[in-house]
């Protein structure tokens, strides 16, 4: 497995993989009914026959081993910061019987080479499933992750929302509970799709899934 984290994301994968090391083993199993919009994300990505799809924050895996139940022909590859939430995806793709098409690798979300690290020049899927929240300078992570899908590909995005259509009551707890595993919604992503978008010369649609609590966007190449 190639790994590349440069030395200014050190603090912050050593702070990834403090946090991980002992959630990971739970993780599937507590994020379950609170991620949510994930299973959609995959449902609407429409890989074609033999494509490529990276996961930006992969994780435990979970959702690449869906990505390629759902898309059998999809050659797949994930990269993520934490050295132990690999070790958790790595068991995951074996677990699935897909670890012949997929590629895993170390990284920082804010600067990667896919050439260097999976031998790809780019993707026809990128998709970031609840990542931005975590990456101090998310806006670094979500222009590169458009830089590497290919023309005619799209980047997906998954995260929690300002949950501005539930009570008040609901988003203070949510937001103190988010605060304790480093997650911070990000209340301008519409605005910062939208500029990254344009400057790379590509359309965005955004929209808003149960009530705010979680915020979904797709930008076209
Ligand atoms: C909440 S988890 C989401 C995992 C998975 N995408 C999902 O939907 O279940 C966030 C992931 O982002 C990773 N991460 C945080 N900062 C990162 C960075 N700068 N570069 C790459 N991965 C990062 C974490 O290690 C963690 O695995």
């Amino acid at each position: 497995m190639a790994s590349r984290v440069e030395p200014g994301g050190a603090d912050h994968a050593r702070a990834m993989d403090a946090q991980y090391a002992l959630q990971r083993h739970v993780y599937d199993l507590t994020r379950k009914y609170y991620l949510l919009g994930r299973d959609r994300l995959i449902r609407e990505l429409g890989v074609p026959a033999g494509g490529s799809v990276l996961e930006v924050g992969v994780g435990t895996g979970r959702n690449l081993a869906l990505v390629a139940r759902r898309y059998p022909q999809a050659r797949l590859f994930g990269l993520d910061i934490s050295a132990e939430m690999l070790k958790s995806a790595r068991v995951n793709m074996v677990r699935a019987g897909v670890e012949g098409r997929t590629l895993l690798g170390r990284a920082d979300a804010t600067a990667f080479d896919p050439q260097a690290l999976f031998g790809e020049p780019g993707f026809d899927r990128v998709f970031v499933s609840y990542s931005l929240s975590m990456i101090p300078d998310w806006q670094a992570a979500l222009r590169q992750a458009l830089s590497v899908v290919e023309p005619g590909g799209s980047l997906h995005i998954v995260d929690f929302g300002q949950q501005e259509a539930l009570p008040a009551w609901f988003r203070g707890g949510l937001r103190a509970w988010l605060a304790k595993f480093h997650v911070t919604p990000r209340e301008d992503l519409f605005e910062e799709v939208e500029r990254v978008a344009k400057a790379q010369g590509a359309h965005a649609r955004c929209r808003a899934l149960y009530r705010g609590y979680a915020w979904e966007a797709v930008i076209e190449r």
